[in-house]
């Protein structure tokens, strides 16, 4: 098994058969408020690199982008320079969010007339863009609320990111890698609707069903959720969907949906190869994690649950990790408190071992430690 493949659990699989073939993420691109401030804390905060860029320098007098690469993962965030910017409108009503979940194809015009047979909204049509570095291919597609797909395909590309942007690094001094590469990116929708965009992503993007967790699994007392997770072919894009379930309170996911107006990204999980260095790195850094109570790892049905892990259980408990296991292996993540002012995306930080799940055994456990910070926005 490679790295990579433990990492982030891939499986083997033969796109040749595959009717929307899909390679990988290609990026996960945001519009904030302040791109320049925000590229500064992916920097000094998460470990990522400056690669490239365009704005009013460059001839882009719209907005600025800046690209950032940790490992296999690419984030663009976007911020606009023009007031008249579509961006500005966007970023009104949605706060800061990512847009595009933009995944890297071998064949675009392949995947379009796939997903055009079966319904999808073509925003983009297949077109190519080029520069002295070369030709890329894309097109998008719709998803939830005001989130895309692009479908790029950089085979005869070889600039820093797209035409366009120039190549660029940044100042700040490099650390370590944080992360290695994004696990899963979960989408929240609307109640009723899950199963409809599990639908979508089986029938027009080819994707399958991984797992199901569904109703008392992920219930607290005052709120629940239903989650279903379908993945690409190879298993390296994954996508949970959550839509609120009825409880005695507002659900978490009605409060993102209240705040984001409307369905769109919930949290990114970030694969790492070492969570304790990651998180101790993080909070060096001013991260704030979601607090995990001290219950949690006392709890003797936890201890029984886990067996053995790779670190002693106090060393968790420390940093507030994490466990769970299933009839593959097990897995450590743990979540960070909304990165933006809103109550709406976050990070996770995930380490697989063999594992292939999302955590379904921590759900309670986390839900608890959300609930307990909206109700201390008021949002219970
Ligand atoms: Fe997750």
């Amino acid at each position: 098994m490679t790295i990579e493949q433990q990492l982030v659990g891939l499986i083997e699989h033969d796109d040749s058969v595959d009717p929307f073939p899909v390679t990988g993420w290609d990026a996960l691109v945001w519009v904030v408020g302040n791109a320049t401030q925000c590229a500064h804390f992916l920097q000094s905060a998460f470990g990522m690199r400056l690669e490239a860029y365009s704005g009013p320098e460059t001839g882009n007098r719209d907005h600025k982008a800046y690209v950032l690469r940790s490992g296999g993962a690419r984030f663009v965030v976007r911020g606009a320079v023009d007031p008249d910017s579509p961006l500005v409108a966007h970023h009104d009503r949605h706060g800061d969010g990512v847009v595009d979940i933009a995944l890297e194809v071998p064949d675009v015009d392949r995947c379009v007339s796939w997903a055009r047979e079966h319904g999808a909204t073509i925003l983009v049509e297949p077109h190519d863009e080029s520069d002295e570095f070369g030709t890329v291919r894309s097109a998008a597609l719709a998803t939830y609320g005001e989130t895309r797909h692009t479908l790029v395909d950089r085979s005869a590309y070889a600039g820093p990111y797209l035409p366009g942007y120039i190549a660029r690094t940044g100042t700040h001094r490099p650390g370590p890698r944080i992360f290695q590469a994004i696990d899963h990116v979960v989408g929240n929708v609307e109640l009723g609707m899950m199963d409809r965009w599990v639908d979508f992503y089986r029938r027009v993007m080819g994707f399958t069903n991984m797992a199901e967790f569904v109703g008392d699994d992920i219930a607290t007392e005052y709120s629940a959720l239903m989650s279903k997770v379908v993945a690409n072919g190879n298993h390296r894009v994954k996508f949970p969907l959550n839509e609120p379930a009825v409880g005695r309170k507002r659900s978490q996911i009605d409060e993102y949906l209240d705040f984001y107006r409307g369905p769109g990204v919930q949290h990114i999980a970030l694969a790492t190869g070492d969570i304790l260095a990651t998180v101790d790195a993080l909070r060096a850094e001013g991260v704030e994690f979601l607090p995990t109570p001290d219950t949690y790892y006392e709890d003797p049905e936890l201890r029984a649950r886990i067996g053995h892990v790779r670190v002693p259980v106090e060393e968790l408990q420390r940093r507030g990790i994490l466990v769970d296991r299933d009839e593959d292996g097990y897995l450590l993540q743990i979540f960070t408190r909304p990165i933006t002012d809103r109550p709406t995306v976050f990070f996770e930080l995930i380490e697989r071992h063999g594992s292939l799940g999302f955590g379904k055994g921590n759900f309670k456990a986390l839900f608890q430690a959300i609930e307990r910070e909206q109700e201390a926005r008021g949002n219970l």
